[in-house]
Order: structure tokens, then sequence, then C-alpha cells
């Protein structure tokens, strides 16, 4: 059997969703030969879904990567970019571990071979500070001489009932990241794709936001500012009291983050029910969205579009560009859908019937937040959680006095 054209390092890990993708669009012509992940319970995933592979721990003492690596992925810690998080900026003690990434590709150049590089992130990186974070990158990559371009898509666009938006950046040498990044664009789905017969949103939530989507759940989080995982509610309008606001499983998340059932379903040597699976699902990049990205990275399509040249000049970075020596061109004519490919819809993936009610705290927690706001003015919402609340309170009344 000849050798694989594509050689991953993947550094920062996770659950594998950008390697898994490539395996699928690439089958025998890649191959992952490091991982880089500092978790256990995400290394146990890891070495479970993809045996054989050497996991290096800490990036922070990573040296080198093998010498025929064509492509290293960085999926780097989102933290200190995201609304959720920290906010610290690319300085922040997580998400500024990729400065280590950059070092050891400093090293590969100096060795004389320098490989292809996918980052992926949070578009509040885009924004945040006046967009410092993506100015660093930019630097960074201008300095070992690559082309770059990147852009924000939306998960949908994979089918997968989950409205998460990622920056997607390519830097390479040998491949033109536009190519690949910009060939496809099919517009936004149509409003009337998406069904009105089950809604996802964060019962955590309902001060500020509550991560609405339609048929969809909002973006699965590796975990809130205090590291705590809340997976989302989905409320199901035309269902019976007892299952109107239901929980997802962690299986069904898997399901929208594109692995199959199951994937993080090992052993992590504790008892504690699902462990960190939540976690580990939120954390990771959809893998159906690395999938696209690799076929294009087999076959290049055609990138003729609406460019315009663009300064920084201290605020945001627009949702697609790219650039190399030193100039930046914004893309004109692009969305956040590549393609449009076939949807399921949420209630396809969730079972009602066996899904997790919401429990009698969340619902009144986020029944109180919910009417002092002034969120959920989707017809109809606010009447069913207040009834929902009314009815889950009364059967834990009910069961207490029996
Ligand atoms: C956003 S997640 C990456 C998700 C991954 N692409 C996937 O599909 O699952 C960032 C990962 O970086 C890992 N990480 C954090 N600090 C690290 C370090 N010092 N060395 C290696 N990995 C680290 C975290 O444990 C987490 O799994």
């Amino acid at each position: 059997m000849s050798s694989p054209t594509h050689k991953i390092a993947a550094l920062f890990a996770g659950i594998g969703g950008i390697e898994l993708g490539f395996n699928r669009a690439m089958g025998d012509d890649v191959e992952t030969s490091l991982f880089c992940e500092w978790w256990d319970p995400a290394r146990r995933v890891l070495t479970a879904r993809f045996p054989d592979i050497d996991i290096h721990s800490d990036v922070r003492e990573l040296t080198s990567i093998p010498e025929d690596t064509t492509l290293v992925t960085a999926g780097f810690p989102c933290t200190d970019l995201s609304q959720a998080g920290r906010m610290a900026g690319i300085e922040g003690a997580n998400s500024g571990l990729i400065k280590h990434v950059f070092e050891v590709l400093d090293k590969a150049k100096a060795n004389g071979h320098l490989p292809s590089l996918m980052i992926e992130n949070v578009p509040n990186m885009l924004a945040l500070n006046k967009g410092k974070a993506m100015s660093y990158l930019v630097q960074e990559i201008e300095q070992l001489g690559y082309r770059w371009a990147y852009r924000v898509v939306d998960s949908r666009f994979t089918g997968v009932p989950q409205r998460r938006r990622r920056v997607i950046m390519l830097a390479s040498r040998d491949f033109d990241p536009r190519a690949v990044l910009f060939s496809d664009d099919a517009g936004p789905r149509d409003e009337t794709d998406y069904k009105t017969d089950a809604f996802g949103f964060y019962w955590t939530e309902g001060r500020l936001g509550l991560g609405w989507a339609q048929d969809a759940v909002p973006t699965l989080k590796g975990g809130s500012t205090v590291g705590i995982p809340s997976p989302p509610a989905i409320w199901v309008p035309d269902a019976p009291i007892e299952r109107r606001l239901v929980k997802p499983r962690v299986e069904d998340a898997e399901l929208m983050q594109g692995f199959e059932r199951g994937w993080t379903d090992v052993d992590f040597g504790t008892n504690r029910r699902n462990g960190p699976r939540w976690k580990l699902v939120g954390n990771a990049v959809t893998a159906r969205v690395s999938e696209w990205v690799a076929r294009r990275i087999a076959e290049p399509g055609d990138p003729d579009r609406l460019y315009t040249a663009w300064r920084h000049m201290g605020k945001s970075w627009p949702n697609a560009a790219w650039g190399e020596n030193g100039k930046v061109y914004t893309v004109l004519d692009i969305g956040e859908f590549p393609e449009q490919q076939d949807y399921t819809h949420l209630r396809e993936v969730v079972d009602v019937e066996a899904a997790e009610p919401l429990s009698a705290r969340g619902a009144a927690g986020f029944c109180k937040r919910l009417y002092e706001g002034n969120l959920g003015r989707y017809p109809g919402f606010r009447e069913d959680v207040l009834e929902y609340t009314e009815w889950i309170s009364s059967v834990g009344a009910q069961q207490s006095a029996a």
C-alpha cells in the first residue's frame, strides 16, 4: 500500500473531531501520526477511537512534530476568547497556548519542512479587543511565509441541527487556502426549512440571552465561565406537558457534532454518570465541518469571488478574508453556509418520549429569570415555560406529600 499523501499532527486534539472528518473524507490517503492532548478524559477517547497513535501530553513541552507532517491541526482553547468565557484574550493562559504551535512550526521550517496549518476557534476572536487575537494569528502566520484564508461557517450547513458558528483558518505553502474555503457558497437555509416543532435554548440563562435556536440546539459548549458544562434544553410546543421541556442526551449531542452516538462512551475510570462527556463534546470541532475542509483540500475548487483590499485599523475582522505578504483581502460575496447538506431535524435526533424532562429546580430558576427579563417572546414559549414549571413543581409537591 502506498503511503498516505496527508499526514496530520493534531494539537489540542480533544476527541479528534478534525481528524475524524479528515479520515472520512480522505480514507487511506490521510494518517494522523501524532496527537497532542493534555486532558486525561480526552486522551482516553483518543486512545479508544484512534488506537495505536502516539499521544503527547502538553503542547508546552512539544519540541517537534514528525518530519513528514503535511498538516498541523489546532482547535486551540477558546476559553479566553469566547463570550461564554473569561475574555482575557489571546494572551490568556489557555488561548495563549497557540504560541507553542507557532514555535513548533518555526522549528519545522528551520529544519526545511513547513506543514500547512488548520486553526479553528470562536468568531468572537474576530471582534474581541478590536480583533487582537486575529491580528496576532495573522502576524505569526505571515512571519512563517504562508498564504492564509479564513471563514466563519455555521455547522448547520452540514445538516446537523446545531447552530454553531466557528472560524476555520487555513495557512499553507502547498495549496491555495482560498480554493478550499471560498469555492463553495450555498447561501443560508431558507427559514421555512426549519420546522416549528422544537426549539433549543439554554435553561441556565434567561437574563441576557437564551441561546435560542429553531429546529436546532444553540452552540453546544464545553463549559460555562466556572467550567461546568451545561446542556441546552428543548421546547416541544406540541408535546404533552410532561415532555414540553426536555434535555437532549449526550449521545444526541454527539450526533449534532457530527460524531456517531457513543463516540465518547469510554471508560473514564470514574463512576460519575456521563462524567466529562458533555464537556468533551461541547469542546469539539463538528466532524462534518472538517470533513468538508478535507474534501476541498483533496479537490480544491474555484475561488472566483469578489475580493477587496482591507486594512485592520483597530476594528473587528470581517467574516471571511485571505492574505499574504502583509496584504489582506476581504471576501464580499460569501456567507456562512458553504453547502446545504440534507438537514436532520431536531426531533429526528432527540427522541422526545425518551428524553429527560427539565428538573423542577431547573425550570423554576429559568422561569424566574425569563419573567424578570424580557426574553423568550416566541409565541407560546413563555406561557409554556410557566405552565411546565407549575406542573412539575406540583408533581414534586404531590410526591413529597405522599
Ligand atoms: C477546543 S478543544 C479542541 C477540540 C478538538 N479539536 C476536538 O475536535 O475535540 C481544546 C483542547 O486543548 C486541550 N489543551 C488545553 N491545554 C493543553 C495543553 N497545554 N496541551 C495540550 N492540550 C491542551 C484541552 O484539553 C482541549 O481538549
